[in-house]
């Protein structure tokens, strides 16, 4: 265990010097042309853009910094080296290095949402590779209520490997659009990355503890220096965290997925981001237009945020567009407002529907309780991973 206390120590000072990073940098960062206006605010200053990139970066030499002392005993020892567990963590870095890297000229270069799909297939390969080497698993174990059947667990074979691919992609691109309003990317991220941390700390008794440790070495540097990103992007925001810290992110929680086996449970903590991708899904299809900016309307005279909307004009409706827009009518999920040539409602996010719901909010508060859903969220997820779980799985 004295490991995990040096990485303590090791992820302290990663805290410390991200913290000191941010303001020493963040003028170098609007010279090269990085920056955004804050679109809920009124005043509008440069603030600078893509600041994951200096959280990233701490964390992975942070990460890097720490393998001689994992692999201490190993060094030592050449003969009982443990290759395949060094190859995993290697493969996890070069991943969520990859991700760092497109992430960033994902926000230098503001690059087409078809490359944001393509970005982390392509960083997953090592994950994959890897994956394949060392364990090639690829059977789910089946519900006990489908047991009789599917059998007790169903090989899927080269599925497993897409799935996989489609994990890396979905957690990215999931924290980046359930975004826009400061503090909240990072928020979420710490809240996920907490959430996985209580996880393998209650799973270290059982038998997989060497995938719980492994996973706590990625997450530990992970939230140290996320921490300090987000002691700069709360609100006010002084920096913006670009793509390049969402696709670390989704990356890094992809990588403990991946490789420490608990993919489903790692779903399970991206609860309000899963239903924020679905209710999304007909934006995000362009089956009902999508602006560039989704992220809620700002009201100078009030200083409150209300739902941003998008316009359908009538003579665009096709089947779908009606059919969609009915059935989320009845579930009360659109606000609509309908005249003879259009029908305009809200830009459907997560964000948006809490201004429905709750009415006017200022930005700091409708970031605490879109935080307060996220833990919510993993309260309910700890009761479907554990007392729960055992009516669909033996213990
Ligand atoms: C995603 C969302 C988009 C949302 C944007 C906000 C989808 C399909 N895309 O796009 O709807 O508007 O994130 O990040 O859902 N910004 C703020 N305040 C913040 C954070 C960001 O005003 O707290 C603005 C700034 O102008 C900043 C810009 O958003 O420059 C960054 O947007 P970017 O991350 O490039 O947008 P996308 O990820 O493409
Ligand atoms: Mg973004």
């Amino acid at each position: 265990m004295w490991e995990i206390l040096i990485l303590l120590i090791l992820s302290a000072l990663a805290y410390k010097i991200t913290d000191g990073l941010i303001p020493n940098l963040k003028d170098l960062f609007v010279k090269a042309g990085l920056y955004g206006v804050d679109l809920c605010k009124t005043n509008k200053d440069k603030i600078p853009e893509a600041i994951g990139v200096v959280s990233g970066c701490v964390f992975l030499v942070t990460s890097f910094l720490y393998i001689p002392i994992v692999f201490g005993n190993g060094l030592m020892d050449r003969q009982h080296f443990p290759h395949n567990e060094f190859a995993e963590l290697l493969a996890g870095l070069l991943s969520i290095c990859c991700m760092l890297l497109l992430g960033f000229a994902d926000d230098v270069l503001d690059l087409r949402w078809r490359y944001k799909l393509l970005l982390p297939t392509v960083a997953s390969l090592p994950l994959l590779v890897v994956y394949y080497v060392n364990f090639n698993s690829t059977t789910f174990v089946v519900p006990i209520q489908l047991r009789y059947w599917l059998g007790v667990s169903v090989n899927i074979g080269f599925l497993y490997y897409i799935y996989m691919g489609m994990l890396a992609v979905f957690c990215t691109n999931a924290i980046n659009i359930l975004a826009g309003i400061n503090g909240l990317e990072v928020g979420q991220s710490v809240i996920i990355a907490l959430s996985i941390i209580v996880f393998d700390i209650i799973e270290l008794r059982g038998d997989q503890f060497k995938a719980h440790i492994f996973a706590l070495y990625i997450l530990i540097p992970y939230v140290a220096t996320t921490l300090a990103l987000l002691k700069h992007n709360w609100y006010p925001s002084k920096v913006f965290v670009g793509d390049t810290f969402c696709y670390v992110s989704g990356m890094t929680f992809a990588v403990v997925a991946i490789l420490s086996h608990f993919s489903k449970t790692v779903l399970l903590f991206f609860l309000p981001q899963i239903i924020n991708f679905l209710y999304s899904v007909p934006q995000l299809f362009h089956i009902i237009p999508c602006p560039r900016h989704r992220l809620p309307k700002y009201s100078a005279e009030t200083d409150l945020l209300t739902a941003s909307r998008t316009i359908i004009a009538k003579k665009d409706f096709t089947f779908l567009t009606k059919f969609i827009l009915q059935v989320l009518t009845i579930l009360r999920l659109v606000d609509k407002i309908e005249d003879k040539e259009s029908v305009t409602i809200n830009n459907m996010t997560v964000i948006n529907l809490f201004l429905i719901k709750l009415g006017p909010q200022s930005e700091a508060q409708l970031t605490k309780k879109l935080l307060c859903f996220q833990v919510f969220c993993t309260c309910i997820a700890f009761v479907i991973r554990y007392p729960l779980a055992s009516y669909f799985y033996d213990k």
